[in-house]
């Protein structure tokens, strides 16, 4: 008997109609069924946040979420953060900050930072550390991720 299904995914507030195993998770099968690929695996493990997309508003590991239970939810990816051609204040101050070297972690990175703001428009230090404390960087030593964070919650605010 095939285990296959045929589920349709709203990123973006686009739908995608995607067949996917019932243990298929979420990024793979975005990445795999929708043609985004901006979200990216890193430890498959819930480990690193590389993966970090927004499930009606909220943080989620898609890595360590199955794309069936998916259906029905507002997912949000990196790609929907910009507007046309103008990046989000995030993704730009990230890169005014030096916050981006390899960019491997940058898409969880800023999926996270954008529910921080969502959730607290003025966090303080510790409140953006522990908001980003799910997303690992190997490259930037973090300060100036933090830094573009702050500056996008002075800016917006
Ligand atoms: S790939 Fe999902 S947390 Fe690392
Ligand atoms: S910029 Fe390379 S892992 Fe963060």
């Amino acid at each position: 008997m095939s285990d296959k299904h045929a589920i349709q995914l709203t990123v973006n507030g686009v739908p995608y109609d995607v067949t996917v195993d019932q243990s298929q998770n979420l990024s793979g099968a975005l990445r795999n069924g929708t043609g985004l690929t901006g979200t990216k695996e890193g430890c498959d493990d819930c480990e690193c946040g590389a993966c970090m997309v927004l499930l009606d508003g909220s943080p989620v590991n898609s890595c360590s979420y199955l794309a069936v239970q998916a259906q029905g939810r507002d997912i949000t990816t990196v790609e929907g953060l910009a507007d046309g051609d103008d990046l989000h204040p995030l993704q730009r101050n990230i890169l005014e900050h030096g916050g981006v070297q390899c960019g491997f972690c940058t898409p969880g990175m800023l999926m996270s930072a954008r529910a921080l703001l969502d959730r607290n428009p003025n966090p303080s230090n510790e409140e953006i550390r522990i908001g980003l404390s799910g997303n690992l960087c190997r490259c930037t030593g973090y300060a100036r991720i933090l830094e573009a964070v702050e500056a996008t919650a002075v800016e917006l605010g």
